[in-house]
């Protein structure tokens, strides 16, 4: 049996969020499979492909067991999580034995179920494809792919010493088993085994039932490429395979993926592992109203979970704010640090860029602090009072708060309003600019950005920012990883972007706004 956490958000947000769910008139039924990986237990060492072959069809079994499942429960589209057959920790050779050569579909058509001779070494291609073509549905799968290079069609390109590309791959097979798409991971994450592609790819398929999807890895969700631009295509579905370790308090799973999700405007599928010795949990279907998700707690058993949930198809000809305002902002943004039109904000006195009625009226807030979150340096102000209103501000970026705490019983619980602008660098090179409202994980001030799961107050509050970038996820994550939908969302076409919220159903652990300076990842 499924237990869904189904959070549907009924209120109209704003006027620039006006498509509802009864607008919609088509819609079609997805499916992801959070999977509780069967490991190889010494990626180390090398294995023969019979081994490598024995060790996948345990994960394999699992796969058809759900597919079939997915099916019986009318699911269109059916995603896989990244890593879920073959596992990771693998060197460059000792994962030899687990990779096929997986042909290109925009190359050449091949169905692997009805033409299963056509290549030698293309089992787990044979299995899926036919998994697929049994069940009747879209299936997406993440495996390992070999391609010997130099590239036949980028024959100029570096190839690795020992003569093959060995990429992090995203196949998908149509409801008759044809192959007809194959994604190459752009984003590693600490990956020894893979090679980035000499391209970023930009990959998507179609569907009778809900049109064009794009396709993305783990770690890919939080970069331009491919994600964003496959966004900027007009591409309003995303499909997520992902090995994701939670960190609290910004990037847990389930309250990224809905963020993305949010913040996107898109649908996103998100299959995530299984795997509790490495932090990974927490998949998901969400929509702009919508998220079914599932995010187990600690000492819950470690097992698999398939969601499944009817999805709107969202109106394909929307495509975000044009391309020229985000250079406008793109600009203004450059220049404010020497100057003149935003006036200067300095940590102490953040009176000009953030909101003008709000903010004139609030008295800056003094007694600042710094504490890290995953290891970025946020200036933070507490939230000293039952209700107020603060502002902090990392240099020229400020966020302002207004807030009411309903504390539940006599909880001592400490909150801070966090302000981050700069450059994440620890484990991969992101730009940034975040507010961030956390629960501390003590009574220290010194604790404030560090990891904590539960909290017993809940808060009505108001959260704002003015960032320099129409990319910002926004997220309510409530006590013991329970999502909320923000009540009401705005971007104002200067880049303030305000997230309200009350009547929280939980008790707040994180509410934020994460701001992505895409073109300032390479500064
Ligand atoms: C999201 O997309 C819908 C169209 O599907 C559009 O009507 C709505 O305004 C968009 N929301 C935002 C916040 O841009
Ligand atoms: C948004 O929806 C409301 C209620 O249906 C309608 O009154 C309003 O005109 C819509 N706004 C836009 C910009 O379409
Ligand atoms: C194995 O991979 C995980 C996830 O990528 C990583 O956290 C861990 O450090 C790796 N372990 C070893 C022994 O390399
Ligand atoms: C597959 O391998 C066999 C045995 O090595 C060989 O005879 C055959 O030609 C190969 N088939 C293809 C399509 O490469
Ligand atoms: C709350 O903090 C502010 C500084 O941010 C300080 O001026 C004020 O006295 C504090 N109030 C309480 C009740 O501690
Ligand atoms: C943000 O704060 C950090 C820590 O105080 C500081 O080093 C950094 O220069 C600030 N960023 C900006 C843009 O002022």
């Amino acid at each position: 049996m499924c237990l869904f956490v189904v959070v549907f958000c009924s209120l109209a947000l704003t006027s620039a969020v006006n498509q509802t769910e009864s607008d919609v008139d088509s819609w079609y039924v997805a499916a992801v499979y959070e999977h509780n990986l069967i490991l190889n237990p010494e990626p180390d060492v090398p294995l023969s492909r019979l081994d490598a072959l024995q060790h996948m069809q345990k994960n394999l079994d699992i796969y058809e067991e759900q597919a079939a499942r997915a099916a019986q429960q009318g699911a269109q589209i059916l995603v896989f999580p990244e890593d879920g057959l073959h596992g990771f920790n693998f060197s460059r050779s000792s994962i030899s034995g687990y990779l096929e050569t997986i042909p290109d579909p925009q190359q050449e058509s091949w169905n692997p179920c009805t033409e299963p001779d056509k290549y030698n070494n293309t089992e787990v291609l044979h299995q899926l494809s036919c998994m697929a073509r049994r069940n009747n549905l879209y299936l997406v799968a993440n495996m390992a792919d070999l391609q010997p290079c130099p590239l036949k069609t980028d024959p100029s390109s570096s190839c690795p010493s020992d003569g093959r590309w060995q990429f992090n791959t995203n196949v998908v097979f149509r409801s008759d088993g044809l192959l007809v798409a194959r994604y190459h991971k752009h984003n590693l994450y600490f990956e020894q085994s893979f090679d980035t592609p000499p391209q970023p790819e930009i990959i998507t398929f179609d569907t009778p039932f809900a049109g064009r999807f794009g396709l993305m890895i783990c770690f890919d969700i939080l970069f331009h490429k491919p994600t964003i631009a496959l966004v900027e295509k007009g591409v309003r579905q995303l499909i997520f395979p992902t090995a994701w370790m939670n960190l609290l308090p910004l990037l847990d799973s389930v309250q990224f993926q809905q963020a993305f999700s949010l913040g996107a405007n898109v649908t996103l599928l998100a299959a995530n592992l299984r795997k509790d010795q490495y932090n990974m949990r927490g998949s998901g279907i969400y929509t702009p109203f919508s998220a079914t998700y599932h995010h187990a707690q600690k000492g819950d058993p470690e097992e698999g979970r398939l969601l499944v949930a009817r999805v709107p198809v969202l109106d394909p000809l929307w495509v975000g704010q044009s391309v020229t305002t985000e250079e406008g902002l793109v600009r203004s943004e450059s220049t404010s640090s020497t100057a003149t039109d935003s006036g200067v904000c300095h940590q102490e006195s953040c009176s000009d860029s953030p909101p003008p009625e709000t903010a004139s009226l609030v008295p800056p807030s003094s007694a600042t602090f710094i504490s890290s979150i995953d290891h970025d340096p946020f200036t933070f102000v507490l939230l000293n009072e039952t209700e107020g209103k603060v502002n902090v501000c990392n240099g020229t970026f400020c966020c302002h708060l207004q807030y009411r705490r309903l504390p539940q019983g006599d909880s001592k619980e400490l909150y801070a309003l966090g302000a981050f602008a700069g450059t994440h660098t620890m484990d991969g090179r992101y730009a940034l600019q975040v507010c961030a409202l956390v629960r501390c994980a003590g009574l220290d001030a010194s604790s404030c950005g560090q990891e904590v799961e539960e909290a017993e107050s809940k808060m009505d509050f108001l959260l704002e920012g003015k960032f320099g970038t129409r990319y910002v996820y926004p997220s309510v994550l409530a006590s013991k990883m329970v999502l909320e939908q923000p009540e009401h969302l705005e971007t104002a076409a200067d880049g303030r972007v305000t997230m309200k919220h009350s009547n929280m159903i939980g008790s707040l652990v994180t509410a934020c706004l994460y701001g992505r300076m895409y073109h300032l990842d390479n500064e």
